[in-house]
């Protein structure tokens, strides 16, 4: 028998195996050489299709023109100006650049940082420097990164805090409305928000005191628990609530942002403005970056309370330019709120034919699948999930996995009726042999 050599892809992930950390999330053997647009090809040369935007970056596309063409141009230039030290004109384009596509018509200020996690940190600590509170309030099930403020903020799985302790002191997770599996067992509209009136009635008068609490942490949609999209109300109400307790109503954005669900921002969707935004994933259409951005009078603080080495790096701010420029131009949020429709519906009549389908949610372009073992019990079908995962990326579709079972849908922004419809025939053809 002759033995069959290994594939590049294959010999890069043995060596990532012995190499680097164990603690990142690989659900399928997928080694990236390139991309393009909607498109990735493997160490291989095997080209697939994109449902993942590298999770919700990629919402300009792979490798777009434009960005790359800012980023070549900002390189030769200089790469790095050390931000905590120096000024730069690039980074303050790029705060005006944000802070006019941000909600909210008001003046304010941007600390840029290099990730999501970081984002949340400089939210969480501007927060507590701003109120002279201490306190959080944060919802079950949000996920806002793994750094010790946005690790303690999280709690959608207990692997992310377990052997970690002592986390910080001071948040309080209070239920979210994720009305498939509601913790109050009832119905929307029927149950008018229960999760509100708790946080009010049994947290605010039992567990945390409100003159204590500085914010209230929260995802307009929920990501890494699987595309929970609360009822539309449930945001303007949560607001009023923080504005009657004077606590900050701090929105993390950083998986919404950028037009991926049908709004530049989702907090438009919900008719609400926060006072503190935190961004990143999107918002340099691939390069590490992120922004915590808030009421002017809300962020003054003294020089050196909170700085970072990277924070605006030239080249990055410069890519944030050119990609937010580019969603404006091409109204980006037009087309995902479209083929969002399109794929909902799509996936509703899948859902119909599929026991093991629970759930199909979402706005604009991120669609979450929840998959179960029965549409009565909801109990979570982990094998069939992992199955499906991949079968789709043996098929050539690349999907992203969240919640304890959800399928999330999250192609680049930039993608085509054709090639969305493509994704979605082969997600069907890999439900069929599941
Ligand atoms: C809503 C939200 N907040 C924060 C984060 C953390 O971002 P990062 O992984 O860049 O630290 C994520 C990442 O998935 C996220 O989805």
């Amino acid at each position: 028998m002759i033995k069959k050599s290994k594939s590049c892809s294959d010999k890069i992930v043995k060596k990532d195996h012995e190499l680097i950390s164990p603690s990142y999330t690989r659900s399928y053997p997928l080694a990236i050489d390139h991309g393009e647009r909607v498109y990735i090809w493997d160490a291989d040369g095997k080209k697939y299709l994109d449902f993942t935007s590298g999770i919700a970056v990629a919402n300009v596309g792979h490798a777009n023109p434009e960005v790359v063409k800012a980023v070549k141009q900002q390189a030769e230039k200089i790469l790095h100006h050390a931000g905590t030290d120096f000024y730069a004109e690039i980074q303050v384009k790029a705060a005006e650049k944000i802070s006019s596509v941000t909600p909210g018509r008001f003046r304010k200020r941007v600390f840029f940082t290099n990730s999501g996690t970081e984002s949340v940190e400089c939210a969480f600590k501007l927060a507590r420097y701003y109120k002279k509170r201490m306190r959080m309030i944060a919802f079950l099930g949000a996920f806002h990164g793994r750094t010790y403020a946005s690790m303690t903020l999280s709690a959608a799985k207990i692997l992310h805090k377990d052997h970690f302790a002592p986390l910080v002191p001071g948040v309080t997770h209070t239920p979210f409305p994720y009305c498939y599996r509601c913790p109050f067992g009832l119905e929307y509209p029927n149950c008018r928000l229960r999760c509100l009136d708790y946080l009010e009635d049994e947290i605010l008068k039992k567990i945390t005191p409100p003159d204590e609490v500085a914010a209230v942490f929260v995802e307009p949609i929920q990501g890494e628990e699987g595309y929970i999209v609360p009822p539309k109300e449930f945001h303007k109400k949560l607001k009023k609530l923080c504005k009657k307790y004077g606590f900050l109503y701090v929105v993390d954005e950083i998986q919404t942002g950028f037009a991926r669900s049908g709004y530049m921002f989702a907090s438009e969707y919900f008719g609400v403005t926060p006072d503190i935004i935190t961004l990143a994933k999107a918002i340099a259409g691939g390069l590490p970056m992120g922004a915590c951005v808030s009421r002017k009078e809300i962020m003054e603080w003294p020089p050196g309370s909170h700085a970072s080495t990277f924070s605006g790096n030239p080249v990055a701010c410069a890519a944030a330019i050119a990609s937010i420029d580019y969603i404006k131009k091409k109204k980006l949020w037009k087309n995902a709120e479209r083929l969002g429709k399109l794929g909902l519906k799509y996936l509703n009549e899948l859902k119909e034919k599929y026991e093991f389908i629970g759930d199909v949610r979402g706005l604009g372009l991120m669609i979450g699948v929840e998959i179960v073992k029965n549409k009565e019990r909801k109990e979570p079908d982990a094998k069939r999930y992992k199955k499906l995962l991949f079968d789709a990326f043996k098929k050539g579709l690349l999907l992203l996995g969240s919640g304890s079972t959800t399928i999330r849908i999250a192609p680049p922004l930039v993608i085509t009726q054709e090639e969305f419809e493509k994704g979605l025939e082969i997600f069907s053809s890999v439900l069929e042999g599941l």
